[in-house]
């Protein structure tokens, strides 16, 4: 295969048939990306997120092109009584859920030390207490209908080096890659699997205009920290994620899966600046190198 088909789709048709899927934040970005691939391979998808609107035209959009239906249910996952209302509201359409995409985010930049407590709550409500809720309320329901099923939760790669200038939503998404290790472990013999995915960079309109406003875009070329020097293709994303809630990821179970192209390592390695060094200077540099003798 040429590196040009990374953005096709991969797994082939009826993939996840008959599937109930509920998708957290699925009416925009890579949610509605990975709405989109699921309803084409089949599954029955439900998207939610705290604006109906935008929900309703992505569900129409979705049905055009892949004349499958997708379910639109308003529900601002920070608030535990109106996730119950998006399990009721699911189990009524279709009769079962057999995964959860926890995706749902919020994001912004800013000096720590310019935030309100209101400001971090509000990162920290969403992404972390929108995780566990959902995650609370379909367990339970799994648990108690001795239903099988599987949890793919959407982190970043800061979930485990950190980030400055975005400290809720690092310590966030730190605490839902903790409950998706630690519940791996506890709910397996429920036959309840938990995965997350840590996307790099992917061009989307929510994140890119809250973390790279205005000018900022140009001043900094993000492809260069990537070693592959481009970002990524929603497909490619939509792939994984399919892949993760099918049936032929079974065995897979607690896994964080990192698609960025390399970009979280080329930042850890601390001599990977080396990589500036045009290659014909690699020979001065060796003959200096072994010129050095004792201590
Ligand atoms: C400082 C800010 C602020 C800013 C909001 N606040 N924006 N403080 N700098 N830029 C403060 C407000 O003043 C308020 O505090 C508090 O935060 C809540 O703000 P509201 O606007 O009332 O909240 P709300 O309308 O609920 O909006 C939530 C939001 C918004 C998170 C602020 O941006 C949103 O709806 N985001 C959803 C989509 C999103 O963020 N997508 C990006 C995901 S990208 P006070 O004290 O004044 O009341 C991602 C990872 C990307 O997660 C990784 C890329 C590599
Ligand atoms: P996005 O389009 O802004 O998606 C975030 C979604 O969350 C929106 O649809 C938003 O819809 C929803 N949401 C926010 N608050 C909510 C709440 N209280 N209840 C329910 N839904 C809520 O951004 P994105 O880039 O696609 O991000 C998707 C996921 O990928 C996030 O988890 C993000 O952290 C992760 N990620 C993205 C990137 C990237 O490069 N794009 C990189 C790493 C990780 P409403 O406003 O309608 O509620």
């Amino acid at each position: 295969m040429s590196e040009q088909n990374y953005n096709l789709p991969m797994l082939k048709e009826g993939s996840l048939i008959d599937k109930v899927i509920v998708i957290t934040g699925g009416g925009t970005g890579l949610g509605k990306s990975m709405a989109k691939y699921f309803s084409e391979l089949g599954a029955k998808v439900i998207i939610t997120s705290r604006k109906i609107d935008v929900l309703r035209k992505t569900s129409e959009e979705i049905l055009l092109s892949t004349k499958n239906e997708v379910f639109p249910v308003a529900c601002d996952v920070s608030e535990y009584k109106q996730v119950e209302n998006l399990l009721d509201a699911s189990i009524e359409k279709f009769g079962k859920v057999d995964a959860l995409i926890n995706n749902a985010a919020g994001n912004f930049i800013s000096p720590t030390e310019r935030l309100s407590n209101r400001a971090f709550d509000i990162i920290i409500n969403i992404v972390l207490k929108g995780t566990y809720n959902c995650t609370l309320a379909f367990g339970k329901y799994w648990i108690k209908n001795k239903e099988k099923a599987t949890v793919l939760n959407i982190v970043t790669t800061y979930a485990w080096t950190g980030s400055a200038y975005v400290v809720p939503s690092a310590a966030a998404k730190a605490g839902v890659l903790a409950i998706t290790r630690s519940l791996a472990v506890e709910w397996a013999k429920y036959g309840i699997r938990f995965n997350a995915i840590a996307p790099g960079l992917f061009p989307t309109k929510g994140a890119w205009e809250r973390l790279l406003p205005g000018d900022l875009k140009n001043k900094f070329d993000l492809k260069k920290k990537v070693p592959l020097q481009r970002v990524g293709d929603h497909q490619e994303l939509a792939n994984l994620a399919a892949y993760l809630v099918s049936d032929y990821s079974s065995f897979i179970n607690g896994e964080v899966v990192t698609i960025d192209g390399g970009e979280w390592l080329n930042g850890a390695g601390q001599f990977n600046f080396l990589q500036s060094v045009p290659e014909k200077m690699w020979d001065e540099i060796e003959k200096m190198v072994r010129n050095v003798k004792g201590s």
